[in-house]
C-alpha cells in the first residue's frame, strides 16, 4: 500500500488481510511496538518517529524481511513500506529471492486538507507522537518528495491500482476488494501475464457523486 499519511493504509490493510487471510505487515506499527516496549531498537528509532522522519533503510528492511519470511507461502499486505525508490528496489529483490514479489501496489488518493483533518482528529483520540500539525506537515512533505514518485515505477510494472480514498472507509474497502478479487481471477492462471495499471479513482465522478 502506497499512500500519504492519513490516507487510510492501516484501515484498509486490516480489511484486505482479513479478506485474503494473510498477515498485515505495517512498518509503523512494528516500530511503534518497539518504542512502546522500550527495546534497544525502539530507543534507536523513537526520535525518527517523533519528528516524522524516515527510519534508516537497513532497520526497516531487516524487520520486513523477517516478516516476509514468516509469511512465505501465505501472502501478505505491506503497509508503510516502500517509502523510497531504494526501499522499493530492495523489497523487489527480497521478493524475488523469497519468490513473493508484490502482485499489486495499491494507491489511495486523498486530498491534503482531508489528510490533515483525519490526522488532527486522530491526535485527539489516540495521541500519536507524530500527529501534531508541524510533524504532519513534515510527513506530508516527505511523502510527496520521496514516496509519491514510486507510483510511476509500479505503474510501469503494470501492478498499480489507484482508488479514491476520499470516500467513506467502508466504500473504499469495497472498491479495493473488488479490484483485488478481479485481479486475482485474471492473474491466477498466469501470474506472469502482462498487466496494465488500474485506475478506479474517477468512478464516482462518472456517476455524479
Ligand atoms: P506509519 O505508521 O506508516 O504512518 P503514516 O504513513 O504516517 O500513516 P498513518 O498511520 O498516519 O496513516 P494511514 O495511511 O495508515 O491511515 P489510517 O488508516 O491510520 O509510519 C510512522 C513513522 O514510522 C514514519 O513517519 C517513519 O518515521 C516510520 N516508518 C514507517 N515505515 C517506514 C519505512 N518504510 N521507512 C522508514 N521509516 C518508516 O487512517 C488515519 C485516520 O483516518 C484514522 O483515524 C482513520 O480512522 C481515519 N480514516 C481512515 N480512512 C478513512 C476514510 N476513508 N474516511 C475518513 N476517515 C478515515
Amino acid at each position: 500500500m502506497i499512500a500519504a499519511p492519513g490516507a487510510g493504509k492501516g484501515t484498509q490493510a486490516v480489511g484486505i488481510a482479513r479478506h485474503f487471510g494473510v498477515p498485515h505487515i505495517a512498518t509503523g506499527d512494528l516500530l511503534r511496538d518497539h518504542v512502546a516496549r522500550d527495546t534497544r531498537l525502539g530507543r534507536e528509532v523513537q526520535h525518527y518517529l517523533d519528528r516524522g522522519e524516515l527510519v534508516p533503510d537497513d532497520v526497516v528492511l531487516k524487520m520486513v524481511r523477517a516478516a516476509l519470511e514468516a509469511a512465505r507461502g501465505v501472502g501478505y499486505v505491506l503497509d508503510g513500506i516502500p517509502r523510497t525508490l531504494d526501499q522499493a528496489r530492495a523489497l523487489y529483490e527480497i521478493g524475488v529471492e523469497l519468490d513473493m514479489t508484490a502482485d499489486v501496489a495499491l494507491h489511495l488518493q486523498v486530498q491534503d486538507e482531508e489528510l490533515l483533518r483525519r490526522l488532527l482528529a486522530r491526535a485527539e483520540g489516540q495521541g500519536r507522537s507524530d500527529d501534531t500539525a508541524d510533524v504532519i506537515r513534515r510527513r506530508l512533505g516527505l511523502y510527496y518528495a520521496v514516496t509519491h514518485p514510486i507510483l510511476d515505477w509500479y505503474g510501469e510494472r503494470g501492478i498499480l491500482v489507484s482508488v479514491d480514498g476520499m470516500l467513506p472507509a467502508d466504500e473504499v474497502g469495497r472498491q479495493v476488494l473488488t479490484a483485488l478479487e478481479v485481479l486475482r481471477q485474471t492473474t491466477e492462471g498466469d501470474p506472469d501475464a502482462p498487466r496494465r495499471p488500474v485506475d478506479l479513482s474517477g468512478l464516482d465522478t462518472a456517476f455524479g457523486a
